[in-house]
């Protein structure tokens, strides 16, 4: 007997059979040209809704809402206490309509409904941060040497119009997480999902307007990132983007953002080290690297795709590594002992597979997994097998290339130092691990790390208190943390004669 809150008919009242439109000026509206396109469930192949899909006119249109919502709209006048309240109302309705948010996820993104609904702390605790965050934004009072009596003090504005482009991998909380802080620091907002993903925002923004947050002030447009994407990057009415997505469209981004000058934050890929020594805790260490990167079927930006493993246990490391991903459960999402489900997508799927035969080619050995999974039961859905690749060279494409999928590449070590430089060895600098025993080992490696996280004797940890971002090509910025509102806010120094 399926818990009632376990049935995809929590989402019925939204998935209504009707497209989903688009939420510009507090209204659903149709795209201007009329258009729609799918979204597809990835676990069957099978059209889930139709959803507006949005132009560069649509973008024009949320754009100006934005701005007059922002520059001379009820938004400008809330204070930040009202500001503060709006955002607290929405984390209660968030948290009291989790279980169909949960749903919407799982169904469009193909993540196991367990783990959809365990992100519901995280969506809440967010919007509750960053609302404790709005009620304490402030400026200084600064001593200056200028001749005379002079007063100088700053002061915080917000930025203006932010445009938050968001990836598929995590929809809802990927979309509070830009919303939230942007909301408390003052600023407006046109939000563009992932087009894999388009649901779970839409559903945002029906809650924003019932928390009481202005028409014009949070607005969500869906469609191509080549159109609504590049339109929004390169729209001079548009103070602002925040971007999380691959690197190769954020550098896409910083170009177009160059127009107007826009002030762009930037949480991009990532090809991040997992480090296991011979002293570790291996109980802890096993799990630990496999769902380091199986978690969300691999989709996951700091994922620990290169697992670095000291020679002398890394024949038993693979092998218990393979062992534990052998029993993992793979199938419906829908299924509460679901471990894995599929990926997101066709395209994802031909990307991901495309890497497992160019592991193969390259000499790797599949040492539990290695192909897609085709069955029965799983028949139409995007599901590939979690995969362990063992003997991989540093110079191997898996071993260089964001793959975002269930594929690990395990390559032994010698070294502590050894580990580190090879571990840097990237363009990239997202997440890292630390497996060990070893209080200065772990202070050392940690130290040595060219990545924004380092986790020792665990792995992907994140809060709202604790910033998350990227070194090198991996990002700009940092998200969560107590300075992540400073990305939306303006300093303005003010001199005042007084003698
Ligand atoms: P993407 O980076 O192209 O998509 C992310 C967002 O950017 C989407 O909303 C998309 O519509 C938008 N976008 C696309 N082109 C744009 C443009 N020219 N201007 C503005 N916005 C644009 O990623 P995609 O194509 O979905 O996935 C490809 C690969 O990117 C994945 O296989 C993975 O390796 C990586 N990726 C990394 C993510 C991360 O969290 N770091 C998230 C998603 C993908
Ligand atoms: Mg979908």
């Amino acid at each position: 007997m399926l818990n009632a809150n376990l049935s995809p008919d929590v989402v019925n009242g939204f998935l209504d059979g009707k497209p989903k439109l688009l939420l510009i000026d507090g209204k659903f509206v149709p795209a201007v040209s009329g258009r729609t396109f799918d979204s597809i469930n990835p676990a069957t192949g099978k059209v889930l809704a139709q959803v507006a899909e949005g132009g560069v006119e649509d973008i024009d249109l949320a754009v100006a809402a934005a701005r007059r919502a922002f520059d001379d709209g009820p938004w400008s006048r809330f204070t930040p206490f009202e500001r503060q309240a709006v955002l607290l109302r929405l984390a209660d309705l968030v948290e009291a309509n989790f279980d169909e948010i949960a749903m919407l996820d799982t169904l469009d993104l193909g993540a196991p409904i367990t783990n959809t609904r365990a992100r519901k702390q995280r969506a809440v605790a967010l919007l509750r941060y960053y609302a404790g965050q709005a009620t304490t934004i402030h400026g200084q009072t600064l001593p200056n040497s200028s001749a005379g009596e002079v007063l100088s003090y700053t002061v915080k504005e917000p930025i203006g119009v932010v445009g938050a482009i968001i990836p598929w991998n995590g929809p809802f909380g990927m979309a509070v997480w830009k919303l939230a802080p942007a909301l408390a620091a003052g600023c407006t907002l046109v939000l563009k999902p992932a087009e894999p993903a388009p649901l779970s925002p839409l559903r945002l923004g029906e809650l924003c307007l019932e928390a009481g947050i202005p028409p014009g002030v949070v607005n969500v447009v869906n469609g191509p990132g080549s159109v609504v994407g590049a339109a929004l990057a390169a729209h001079p009415g548009v103070d602002k983007i925040s971007f999380t997505g691959s690197t190769a469209t954020g550098q896409a981004i910083v170009r177009a953002a160059a127009g107007n000058v826009k002030k762009v934050t930037l949480e991009l890929g990532g090809k991040s080290p997992n480090i296991v020594f011979d002293d570790a805790d291996l109980d802890a260490a096993v799990p630990g690297a496999a769902m380091a990167v199986f978690a969300n079927s691999g989709q996951i930006c700091s994922a620990g795709t290169r697992l670095f493993v000291q020679r002398g246990i890394y024949d038993e490391f693979v092998e218990r590594v393979s062992v534990f991903t052998r029993k993992l459960r793979v199938g419906s999402p829908l299924d509460p002992n679901t471990q894995l489900g599929p990926l997101v997508s066709e395209v994802q799927l031909e990307r991901v597979t495309g890497y497992l035969e160019s592991g193969k080619a390259q000499g790797a050995r599949a040492a539990v997994g290695g192909g897609r999974l085709l069955s029965d039961d799983l028949a139409g859905g995007y599901f590939v097998e979690p995969t362990l690749f063992a003997d991989v060279t540093d110079q191997m494409k898996i071993a260089q290339e964001e793959i975002f999928g269930p594929v690990i590449s395990a390559l032994p070590f010698d070294t502590a130092e050894e580990a580190v430089a090879r571990g840097n060895a990237t363009t990239y600098g997202l997440g890292s691990g630390v497996w060990t025993n070893n209080l200065a080992n772990a202070h050392r490696v940690a130290k040595g790390l060219r990545a924004g996280s380092v986790w020792v004797n665990c792995y992907q940890l994140m809060d709202p208190a604790v910033p998350f971002g990227g070194y090198k090509m991996s990002g700009t910025g940092r998200e969560s943390g107590p300075d992540h509102i400073e990305d939306f806010l303006e300093t303005k120094a003010v001199w005042i004669k007084t003698g």
